[in-house]
């Protein structure tokens, strides 16, 4: 129920920020993020490179697939997304009656960044005949110029939804369209993106760390470029990947995805030994500085004053809402 009091408090905090509020140093952040969740019949919604903590006090923690079919079918009257924008965009375009928050609005998406609509919008003019295939790591202006949207969990089944001599164009990640083009066999045009997290693995470090290494079997996410999944022992969704450290018998292994995904791998299995996969260079790391916004702080003070809020045009909204609700629709007879 929104108060006056309320209202007021979120101007306040609109106009000022987070940074200037006082945060009470003693205060059980945890306790009181279970406290609002009631209050408020919030749903709190966190992905994988979420930090521990955010991880720790969620209702749900998945993949991007898993994220949005929560989001669809949740009768929460607030969603509070510990994720990125373009995860917490696709959640206010399933429920646009619902308040969707997300803890910094400025935790962004290098991949998403890297595809501008007006951009993409001539790309695709240039290649009439062809259907588009966006994955969910785009903004809303993209997923309304794309026939079906997919995930790094349902790519393959919703691009083989298509007969086999259908040109696709597939946006915004190459590393994740190449990899599809080689498990289907097809030829999709693929816009030229990528996520800054998942480019910067070294192979001759990760050869390096196998020869030291030598039962630890190498898990990739398929936005990594093509010569580590080339000698990836499994590649999948952030889901994906922790199922398989959870049903495989090895004892050790090397991750080539962001380091969030380590706290549930090592919660699921604390007799095994994880090792992010090193990075290109010494003083880089393989956090993603926009996941990584998001602060236990932060989510409190979200939660409390609901703002910053996700709000959209309907007319993009209604466009970019068929494209995804085709992907949960193929999804769903795939069982996935
Ligand atoms: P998934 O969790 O769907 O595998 O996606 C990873 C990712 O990069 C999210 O930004
Ligand atoms: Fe985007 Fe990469 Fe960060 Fe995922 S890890 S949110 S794809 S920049």
């Amino acid at each position: 129920m929104e108060t006056e009091m309320l209202v007021l408090a979120r101007q306040d905090v609109e106009q000022k920020g987070f940074l200037d509020l006082d945060l009470d140093p003693t205060l059980d952040l945890f306790s009181e993020i279970e406290r609002l969740k009631k209050e408020k019949n919030a749903i709190l919604l966190a992905h994988y490179y979420q930090e521990p903590d955010i991880q720790d006090v969620a209702d749900y923690i998945g993949d991007s697939l898993g994220l949005a079919q929560q989001a669809e079918k949740t009768d929460a009257d607030m969603i509070v997304f510990a994720g990125v924008h373009f995860m917490a965009e696709t959640a206010k375009i399933l429920n646009p009656t619902k308040r969707v928050v997300i803890p910094d609005l400025k935790a962004g998406c290098s991949l998403s960044d890297s595809c501008p609509p007006p951009l993409f919008k001539k790309f695709k003019d240039q290649h009439p005949d062809h259907v588009v295939v966006s994955y969910i790591n785009c903004s809303a202006g993209i997923k309304a110029l794309s026939d079906v949207i997919c995930t790094s969990s349902n790519a393959k089944f919703i691009v083989e939804s298509f007969p086999k001599d259908q040109p696709i164009i597939f946006a915004p990640d190459k590393n994740l369209g190449g990899y599809i083009n080689r498990t289907t066999g097809r030829n999709m045009l693929l816009w030229n993106g990528a996520c800054m997290v998942h480019e910067i693995f070294s192979l001759e470090k990760i050869t390096r760390l196998k020869v030291r290494h030598p039962n630890a079997k190498l898990i990739a996410h398929p936005e990594c470029e093509e010569p580590i999944l080339r000698i990836a022992d499994y590649i999948g969704s952030t889901t994906g990947l922790l199922k398989f450290t959870k049903s495989d018998s090895s004892n050790e292994y090397i991750v080539a995805t962001e380091t969030g995904i380590l706290h549930q791998m090592m919660k699921a299995n604390p007799e095994k030994t994880f090792i992010p996969a090193p990075p290109d260079n010494s003083c880089a790391c393989n956090d993603c500085p926009h996941m990584k916004r998001n602060t236990l702080e932060k989510l409190y003070l979200c939660m409390k004053y609901e703002t910053p809020e996700i709000t959209m045009e309907e007319d993009l909204r209604q466009r970019a809402k068929k494209p995804i609700e085709r992907m949960l629709e193929i999804s769903a007879k795939a069982g996935l």
